[in-house]
Order: structure tokens, then sequence, then C-alpha cells
């Protein structure tokens, strides 16, 4: 669906771009469901993503990274970009739809594009709408390509009392001389993966906030896998939902098995939550990681595409095993 007409004939308003503030968080989420509820025809446009939230989540785990477009000192749009080591993706972008084909995304995306250059990024993306043209296009011109297809899959999971309990298999259970070599240890995996890759980021924020957990699949004394997960509202979930937000096992023989163990902790840290359904998307170019969540019953809801910077296929591969979807 592509809900916009070209903008060359549109005014373009002066927009200023600086970073998001704590007082604009609430303007800030109006815009992102409004213009997301629009884009997708729903009848209530705000009404879009229920109690799942983005903007404060992100914002409190790296608030230097959170860009706001202003007009007359009104805010009208924002991005957010996000830091995973060598790796970069950005968004939610969103702008108010009054506004749209003016230009204002472009400019949120000069700065962004600047923070890349500043943090070193090797690997950039992002997650979009695959059939819109306006939305292709428009990352075309900042040099990012469409690549594979990424599937956005849910899993119902029911109550089977079977709870993910084993000793020291939660970050958020670890004593705290522990935490700095448990994130070593993912750093370690994740960069075997990817030179660079490194989402502590990610456990961190999910730790401080108390937005969920990140689950640990230890081999002996060596690290697995593991999960990062949000619960429930107020997180990327939103209410009956767990989602898987990264996932990873490490590459070998034992990847495919490994992977099956790291999808049933977390199906087994769902039914400890209490919730009803266990969310987490993939790019489908790792092909064999999104046959293994079909086998384990996931079923897509919506399939967009990755645009990769340059078309670089960073950790793509067919032998990665690994959950993510930069939505
Ligand atoms: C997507 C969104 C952020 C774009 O914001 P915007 O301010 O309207 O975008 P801009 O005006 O800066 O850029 C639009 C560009 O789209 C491109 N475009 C539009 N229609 C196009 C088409 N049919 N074919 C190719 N490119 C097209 C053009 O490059 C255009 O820029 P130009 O005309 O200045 O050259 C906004 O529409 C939005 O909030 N949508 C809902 C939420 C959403 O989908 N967010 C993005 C999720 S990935």
């Amino acid at each position: 669906m592509n809900a916009s007409s070209p903008s060359s004939s549109q005014e373009r308003p002066q927009a200023t771009i600086c970073l998001l503030r704590e007082e604009d968080l609430a303007a800030a989420d109006r815009i992102l469901r409004l213009a997301f509820g629009t884009f997708l025809g729903m009848p209530d446009p705000l009404q879009f993503m229920g109690d799942a939230d983005y903007v404060r989540t992100r914002w409190l785990a790296d608030p230097s990274a959170a860009f706001c477009a202003e007009l007359s000192g009104e805010l009208v749009g924002t991005n957010f970009a996000t830091r995973w080591g060598s790796v970069g993706f950005f968004g939610p972008l969103t702008i108010r739809p009054d506004l749209w084909d003016r230009g204002i995304a472009q400019k949120l995306l000069g700065p962004t594009m600047e923070l890349f250059d500043r943090w070193g990024i090797h690997h950039a993306g992002l997650f979009t709408f695959a059939s819109s043209t306006k939305h292709i296009g428009l990352y075309q011109k900042f040099g990012f390509w469409p690549r594979f297809l990424t599937a956005l899959m849910d899993l119902p999971v029911r109550v089977q009392g079977s709870a993910f309990s084993a000793n020291g298999a939660r970050f958020s259970e670890l004593p705290l001389s522990e935490k700095e070599p448990c994130l070593k240890a993912c750093r370690e995996l994740t960069d075997s993966i990817y030179e660079g890759l490194d989402v502590a980021r990610e456990i961190l924020a999910v730790d401080n906030q108390k937005l969920g957990d990140t689950l640990l699949l230890w081999d002996g004394s060596a690290l697995a896998g593991f999960a990062v997960c949000h619960v429930g509202a107020g997180t990327e979930a939103g209410s009956g939902k767990c989602y898987i937000k990264f996932g990873a096992v490490r590459s070998g023989l034992q990847a495919a098995r490994e992977f099956q163990r790291l999808l049933e902790a977390c199906k087994a840290f769902s039914n400890s939550q209490g919730v009803e359904t266990l969310m987490a998307g993939v790019n489908l170019a790792r092909l064999d990681a999104y046959r293994e969540m079909l086998q384990a019953g996931f079923r897509a809801t919506r399939y967009g595409v990755a645009m990769q910077r340059n078309g670089d296929a960073g950790y793509n591969r067919p032998d990665v095993f690994l959950i993510d979807d930069w939505r």
C-alpha cells in the first residue's frame, strides 16, 4: 500500500532537527501511532500497537540517538537510531501525516547517517514495508537497498507449567559481579557471527528498565546462545505477549539443535510470564533459522523487507541462526 503522492510539488517547510527531549515523549508517541495507523488504514489510527511502547523505551536506552523534527517549536516527527556495536539500524521513523511528502523524513535521516558515521557502523539497515514504492524509494536515496524479506511471526503459547528456571539462566538473576562477564560472553558469541556485533545495550536496556529478561543458554561453562525478550505492556511486546527482540546461538554443527533449545527456552519463559503469544522476526536470508521457526509452530503475521546499506549482507547468511527483525 502506498498512501502518499510524490512530494516534489508540495511546499517544503523548514523543519529543525534536534534531539528528542523527555517532555516531548508523549507527543512523539502520539505521532508514531497516528503515522503508522494512518498508513495502515486503521479506523482509529491511535490504536496502533495497543499498549506496546517504542518511544519511551528506545529514548531511555539511548537519548543521544533519538532525533526529532520541529516546525515552529512543535514536534512533527521522530527517528530512533540503534547501535549494536558495528551494526546500526534506524526506526521507527514517523512524520505527522498532514506533513507527509514535504521532505521532513529526509531531513531527519541526514543526522541519523552522520551518527552512524560517528559510531563507525560497518553494517547499517532498516526494516520497512516491502510493498511501498515510497518507503523503498526514500531509503534508496540514502544508499539502502532492499534485500531479503523479513517475517514477523507469532507463536501461540499454552501454559504448560514448565517455567524456565534453570540456575543462572536469566540475566536478571545473576549476581552483579557476574553481569559484566556475562555481557562479555554474549559479545564474544555475537562477534563470532559478525565481527563487532554487540547487543549489550539491548540486554542492559531490558535489565535496567525491567522490560523482560535475557535468557541464557549454557553448554557447560560456555554460552551456547541467548535471547533478549520484552514482555507485556509498556515494552515492545505489549499486553499478553513476549517479543524476542534479539536471539542467537553459536554457529557450527550444533547450531540448529541449539536454536531449537533456545526457542524452547523462550516458549517456557513465555509460559512462566503468563503470556499467550510469543513474537519474533527473522530475515529470510537466514533460511534454516526461518525453517526451524516454522517447524516450532511460528506463523508469519506480516512480511516486510530489510534494506541494507550498499546491499551488504551483514549477518544475513544461511548458516546464521539469529532472530531479529529491526522493526
Ligand atoms: C514514511 C514516512 C516517514 C516518510 O516521511 P515524509 O516526510 O513523507 O518523507 P519525505 O517527504 O522526506 O520523502 C519522501 C520521498 O519518498 C520518495 N517517494 C515517494 N513516492 C515515491 C514513489 N512512488 N517511488 C519512489 N520514491 C517515492 C521520494 O524520494 C520522496 O522524496 P522527494 O520527492 O523529496 O524526492 C512517513 O510517510 C510516515 O510517517 N509514514 C508512516 C510510518 C512509516 O511507515 N514509517 C516508516 C517505517 S519504515
